[in-house]
């Protein structure tokens, strides 16, 4: 039987990145987790963490900022999965390099898990968010590196317990902000999953 594909998440413990990793490690695939070592500090990061080592998750202590641990890790694996925050959108130029540096990666999924970049005309705050995005697509293609960018729109379960207000926990009780003019017949928050890649 033909080996499965071995897989590296970097965000391992962050909102998406923990059903990737469980997804990946149900699914038979060799799974391995790059994690902070401050993380593990966190109670409840901490509990996740052991979760995904009682699924026998390799746990791999890294840091996006720390090129080495990057190269040991991808070195281990075939395809990487980002799933870095949106404040580390651009910093993914890192994960590029350490994966040109070892050359066995077979296929990288940068951190989209949204609308597809290419084709949605934002307004702020998405619109720098998408424009970030794109600068990642641009330079993973640059370096020839073969990927695949999951367009999965705005998920439900993370944008309708709030009605999409920045900031917010709980549904707003006052007052609501519709972004743009509030003109548009339609608005680019798909709530519905709808899943492509690209
Ligand atoms: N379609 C939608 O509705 C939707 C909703 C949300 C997000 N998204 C997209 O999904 C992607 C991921 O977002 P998210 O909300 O899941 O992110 P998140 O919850 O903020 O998770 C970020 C992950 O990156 C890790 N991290 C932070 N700094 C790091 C470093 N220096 N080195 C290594 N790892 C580091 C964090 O680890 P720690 O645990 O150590 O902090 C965490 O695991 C983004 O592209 C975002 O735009 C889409």
């Amino acid at each position: 039987m033909a080996e499965k594909t071995k897989i590296l998440i970097i965000g391992a413990t962050g909102y998406i990145g923990k059903f990737i990793v469980e997804a990946s490690a149900k699914s038979g695939h060799p799974t391995f987790a790059l994690v902070r070592e401050s993380t593990v500090s966190d109670p409840a990061k901490a509990k996740l963490i052991d979760g995904f080592k009682n699924s026998g998750v390799t746990v791999l202590h890294g840091d996006l900022y720390d090129h080495e641990s990057l190269v040991k890790a991808i070195k281990q694996v075939d395809v990487v999965i980002s799933t870095v925050s949106t404040m580390q959108l651009l910093d993914q130029v890192k994960i590029i390099a350490a994966i040109k540096e070892v050359g066995n990666i077979k296929r990288f999924f940068p951190s989209e898990f949204g609308g597809d970049v290419d084709r949605v005309n934002g307004v702020e705050p998405a619109k720098t968010l998408f424009a970030m995005k794109v600068q990642i697509r641009r330079a993973i293609e640059a370096e020839g590196i073969p990927r695949t960018y999951v367009c999965s729109n705005d998920f439900a379960g993370y944008f309708l317990p709030t009605l999409a207000q920045e900031g917010l926990s709980a549904p707003p009780r006052d007052k609501a902000i519709i972004l743009g003019d509030g003109n548009p017949k339609g608005m680019n928050f798909s709530l519905w999953t709808n899943l492509c890649l690209v």
